[in-house]
């Protein structure tokens, strides 16, 4: 039997807590697809071609069985049309649980067949967000314990380019 589950998230942008959850999936799954979501109604820093290329050249150590792809709409759609049975998502601290749980019980009832499971981030990487790394670069600390290579490339580079962001 095939193991298929999808890493689905925003991703603006990927940090070393979803690396982190993503290395751990991509041992327990035959084929991992991290879905980055185009949300028509947020503003994100990176676009969603930057969004996947940036995740795509972080998980390059992965295995060919790790794969990136953008989407819209529902989270168990995306999953059904990659033949996903399971969605994978990250808990750093009790805080992300409410709210987990209740994203969980919403795909469930909307996709019974579709599982969500949970995987701990790593501890030291437990505080690490997206939004506060943004505000972090924006000030010009030192993003680099907090986000992949690529990813602190990226958002120097945004940041020089226009300190506003
Ligand atoms: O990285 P994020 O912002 O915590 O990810 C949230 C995400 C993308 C997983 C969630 O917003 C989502 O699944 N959005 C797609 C729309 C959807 O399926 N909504 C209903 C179930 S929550």
């Amino acid at each position: 039997m095939t193991r298929v589950a999808v890493f689905p998230g925003s991703f603006d942008p990927m940090t070393n807590a979803h690396l982190d959850v993503a290395r751990r999936a991509s041992g327990l799954f035959d084929r991992l697809i991290i879905g980055v979501l185009n949300n028509p109604r947020k503003a994100p820093l990176f676009s969603i071609d930057e969004r996947v290329a940036l995740i795509e050249r972080s998980v390059a150590d992965l295995g060919e069985h790790v794969t990136v792809d953008a989407f819209d709409g529902l989270t168990v759609e995306f999953a059904r049309r990659h033949g996903a049975g399971f969605i994978v998502r990250g808990l750093r601290a009790v805080s992300d649980f409410e709210a987990e749980l209740q994203m969980a019980l919403t795909n469930r009832k909307l996709a019974p067949e579709v599982d969500t499971t949970f995987l701990m981030t790593a501890l030291e990487f437990g505080y690490v967000s997206s939004s506060l790394t943004k505000e972090v670069a924006r000030f010009g600390g030192d993003i680099r314990p907090m986000v992949p290579a690529p990813v602190a490339e990226a958002l120097a580079a945004r940041v020089a380019a226009d300190p506003r962001v």
